[in-house]
């Protein structure tokens, strides 16, 4: 095999627990009038408050806005974008969770390049840098301080839609996992099963012919010897702490395992991309207002069994990396142990493991069908190349529960 390799990272990530103190020194770096990107609920913490007034005391005037609502809505995004002209912002700081780091980047988008946040919607829209971006999690999750992506809501869409674009990284991410303790058995669980299923879609992801074009034509350039490093070390250290955290908030090497984890997840997308599970959440997640978490976990072991005999020695890998032991014989009797292994650990950390007990209808699998084979940009990484009778085989069996009827599926066609 030929060794083929892209990174596009922030400049500087550092992590590590207390690391967000070293954020004064970043911001005065970035520029003299930062504004402060987050949501009411961070605004008001104390240890929040401290360290803006460290940012104050290193020189550099701040503004804080605490207007981002969970899942983006555009609408608080362009009320960031006039907190931010009025103020006159030369950079960013995103602090909270996925939405306000995406937040973040939309703002420092349009306060650098103007006009309206569908402008920039798909892929390579972004004209140049955009205002230097600082950012700091406070999930274990979407991994947004190091990716190329925001994802956003927009009434006039029926589905969230994304931008995505080399120039919208951030110049600095903070990971710091005391940020992450007050977060709640639910989000935490929610947020590890998003970043693990970005680890194992960008593993999975089909492979390009590494053209020069290539890293000019994609984002998101499918599986690569970098975006492999960092998945299987995401996988690793998310396998041996998400049960663990979501069990013990308390359990402080499970929280720092889990964050490193998620930041190296979406090191790992970042270029990779992800797949089939990510675009039947698309409309899952329109139709049923649950968070993006729970809508691509739940859908991760049912996609890992319609692949697995076009990515079966990768998911053994995935296994491997889990810490699951592995049965003697044919490379798809470890893809089966895995893919076991990762159903069992979602069922432990209490995702739903079917689209009904989502809340989605019988009469809405046309619908889901279709919308997420729609999503060319996702669809087109799935090892396993999907039309409408195999997107209809996956979306049934994720409907009723029956993982089951995919693996008879899987074999038949095989033995064909
Ligand atoms: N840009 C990317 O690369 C990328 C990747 C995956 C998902 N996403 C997007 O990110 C968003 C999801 O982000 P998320 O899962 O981090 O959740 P979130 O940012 O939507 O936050 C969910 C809730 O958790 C709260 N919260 C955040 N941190 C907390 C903490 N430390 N303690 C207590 N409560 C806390 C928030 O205030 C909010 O009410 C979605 O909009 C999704 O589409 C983006
Ligand atoms: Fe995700």
């Amino acid at each position: 095999m030929t060794l083929f390799g892209a990174t596009r990272t922030p400049r500087n990530i550092v992590f590590g627990a207390g690391q967000r103190k070293a954020l004064p020194q970043f911001a005065a770096r970035a520029g003299r009038r930062a504004l402060v990107v987050t949501d009411e609920r961070l605004a008001a913490d104390r240890d929040f408050r401290d360290l803006i007034d460290a940012v104050g005391a290193a020189g550099v005037e701040t503004r804080i806005f605490t207007g981002v609502i969970a899942e983006l809505p555009v609408e608080c995004i362009a009320a960031g974008v006039e907190a931010g002209k009025a103020f006159g912002a030369d950079s960013v700081i995103g602090i909270g969770g996925g939405s306000c780091l995406d937040a973040a980047k939309a703002i420092s988008l349009l306060l650098a390049h103007g006009g309206a946040t569908a402008d920039y919607y798909g892929e390579f829209k972004v004209p140049g840098p955009i205002l230097p971006l600082i950012s700091l999690p406070t999930t274990s999750g979407t991994g947004s301080e190091v990716t190329p992506v925001a994802v956003l809501t927009d009434p006039d869409r029926a589905l969230k839609i994304g931008i995505a674009s080399p120039y919208l990284i951030s110049e600095t991410a903070i990971c710091d996992p005391e940020l992450t303790y007050s977060c709640p058995p639910s989000l935490t669980a929610v947020s590890g099963a998003d970043a693990l299923t970005h680890a194992i879609e960008a593993f999975t992801t089909a492979r390009r012919e590494p053209s020069a074009g290539l890293v000019h034509e994609h984002v998101f350039l499918g599986k690569n010897a970098f975006s492999d490093h960092y998945a299987l070390l995401a996988i690793e250290h998310i396998g041996a702490s998400l049960r663990q955290a979501v069990e013990n908030g308390n359990d402080h090497v499970a929280r720092e395992r889990l964050m490193f984890g998620a930041m190296a997840a979406g090191l790992a997308f970042g270029t990779a991309g992800t797949a089939a599970a990510h675009a039947v959440q698309y409309p899952v997640g329109a139709m049923t207002h649950t968070p993006h978490g729970t809508g691509v976990a739940l859908m991760m072991p049912y996609v890992m069994q319609i692949n697995r005999d076009w990515c079966a020695p990768e998911l053994g890998e995935i296994g491997r990396a889990l810490g699951v032991s592995m049965p003697d014989g044919p490379v798809e009797l470890a893809a089966d142990a895995t893919i076991d292994a990762v159903a069992d650990l979602l069922r432990a950390i209490g995702i739903p493991s079917s689209l009904k007990e989502l809340g989605v209808t019988r009469g809405q699998l046309p619908t889901v069908c279709e919308q997420s084979l729609g999503i060319a940009r996702l669809i087109k990484n799935n090892p396993r190349p999907l039309d409408v009778s195999s997107m209809d085989l996956l979306v049934a069996a994720a409907f009723s529960g029956d993982r089951a009827s995919l693996v008879t599926a899987a074999d038949k066609r095989k033995a064909s």
